[in-house]
């Protein structure tokens, strides 16, 4: 089929179009074909680049291109094959059929680390996200809504998104006073519960003016369960932009802020899971952090730096966000501290040992590797001479070490190693199945980063294994 046929063969729909299709487009695609409220014809466009084209070809050939164990995943893409108001291009002549013009590309920041993993710097650059305003306004019809849904530095819609679409309109000879642009930015979850993280949860959006702030809420309203998830509306796309990169920058203080404590807890020979469990239980702390492997995904790793970058770039502020960008390099440097934690424990003698992570991805059941603490925990123990293998059942492939994790935990465990760790809080490692073959193993050392492992698990596996737990200084 081809693009245009495509369009013509939905005469009678609205037509969305998703820029990215990476684990938020590709998803939110998915939403938007499968309206609450609305019938849509969806259109998604990626880079024409090698990747690009491949995830696009798996999409029109009914393979959805990414791995999660959220069953709703399957059904909603088998709805959308059989309905076929789904099309994925390369190709940006797209742009022009759209009504609705949604941007979930990613925004990076490149960062540098010292050999310590401590922040030593970073850098921002905008122009890939500006060439992807420039191509929209470029095709786009004068009075679409274009949707930013990338997690921009704040000032981004107003001081990049409106001038830029503006210009390329007005150098097209089209009017520039009808185009809408808004700002609502996603929380999705990959995970068992994608789709419900978009389509089931609650949204804050703004427009550049009352136009654009009403014709997103229409939307929104169309995609999502606003009955039940009732939509926040805020002043304009600054707030809205504060408000994502808040949120996230509240959430990676909030684990650096645990850091120092699941150390001092050790040192003390006590078990910090037990301390923040009795804590949590006052309403005002439920949200305490345990101690852990570090941080990883996209967000939480650069999302305040974003923010610290806006201040000075964007918002005309002076100076940085010192304890959000302190807060990303603490968290920076949690795997290390992982790593010395075992060394520590294994007496030193780690040379030659084999190693076996359980589970390589950032987050427990997704197959998402990109900057997961696995892999800077993953290098210490190579400069340290350990063997390393992997198991991960969601991840066949670790492109950031070149690891083909094993995706049967039995045939992984059968290269003997001396330390199993587990890394990564996929549900498979809670099971009893797992607890068995672990114990059916010769006597090794487990060592639970995460706090995974239930104390009904420790307690069997400690009748043949060695185990020992991150933050839990009593064992
Ligand atoms: N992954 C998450 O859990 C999550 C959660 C909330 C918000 N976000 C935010 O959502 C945004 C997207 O994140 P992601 O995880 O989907 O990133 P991703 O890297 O998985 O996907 C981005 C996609 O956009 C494509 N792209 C880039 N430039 C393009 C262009 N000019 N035209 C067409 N396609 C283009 C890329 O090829 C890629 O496929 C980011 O700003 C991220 O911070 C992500």
């Amino acid at each position: 089929m081809t693009l245009s046929s495509f369009v013509h063969s939905h005469p009678d729909k609205q037509v969305v179009l998703v820029q990215g299709l990476g684990f938020v487009g590709s998803v939110m695609s998915l939403v938007v074909a499968n309206a609450v409220n609305g019938n849509y014809a969806v259109i998604g466009v990626d880079r024409d680049t090698e990747a690009g084209r491949r995830t696009v070809d798996s999409l029109n050939a009914g393979i959805f291109p990414i791995v999660a164990n959220d069953p709703k995943i399957a059904d909603y893409f088998d709805a959308v094959m059989k309905r076929g108001n789904f099309y994925a291009t390369v190709d940006t002549a797209a742009y022009s059929w759209a009504d609705i013009i949604i941007v979930d590309i990613n925004f990076d920041v490149d960062k540098t680390n010292n050999e310590q993993y401590a922040l030593s710097g970073y850098t921002v650059n905008l122009r890939p996200f500006e060439d992807a305003i420039i191509t929209i306004g470029a095709h786009c019809k004068p009075d679409a809504l274009v949707l930013i849904e990338t997690t921009v530095p704040p000032g981004t819609c107003r001081s990049v998104v409106v001038p830029l679409l503006k210009t390329t309109l007005e150098a097209r000879g089209l009017p520039s006073d009808k185009i809408r642009i808004g700002h609502s930015y996603e929380r999705v979850m990959p995970g068992p519960d994608y789709i419900d993280s978009i389509q089931n949860f609650y949204r804050v959006y703004s427009g550049v003016d009352e136009a654009s702030a009403d014709a997103v809420e229409a939307f929104l309203k169309s995609v999502i369960r606003t009955d039940e998830f009732p939509l926040t509306r805020l002043g304009n796309t600054d707030a809205t932009e504060i408000a994502k990169v808040l949120e996230n920058s509240y959430r990676a203080m909030n684990i650096a802020f645990m850091v120092e404590w699941s150390r001092m807890a050790e040192e003390a020979g006590v078990d910090l899971y037990e301390v923040v469990r009795a804590i949590r239980r006052r309403p005002t702390h439920s949200n305490m952090m345990f101690p852990g492997i570090g941080v990883g995904g996209y967000c939480l790793t650069k999302d305040p730096l974003l923010a610290s970058w806006a201040r000075g770039n964007l918002l005309g502020g002076g100076g940085k966000l010192e304890q959000s960008e302190a807060a990303v390099s603490i968290n920076d440097q949690m795997p290390r501290y992982a790593f010395e934690f075992l060394w520590r424990r294994y007496a030193c003698t780690l040379v030659g040992k084999k190693l076996l992570l359980l589970g390589v991805s950032y987050r427990g059941d997704v197959g998402d590797t990109r900057f997961s603490p696995v892999e800077p925990f993953y290098r210490c123990l190579l400069h340290a001479g350990v063997r390393v293998s992997a198991h991960d059942p969601y991840v066949s492939s670790w492109p950031e070490t070149g690891i083909q994790p094993f995706a049967d935990l039995s045939e992984a465990l059968q290269t003997h190693p001396d330390i199993a760790v587990v890394s990564t809080g996929h549900r498979l490692y809670r099971r009893e199945e797992t607890t068995d073959l672990l114990f059916s193993c010769e006597p090794m050392w487990i060592y639970d980063t995460i706090g995974l492992l239930s104390a009904a698990q420790i307690n069997k596996l400690r009748q043949k294994h060695t185990v020992i737990v991150l933050g839990r200084g009593d064992l």
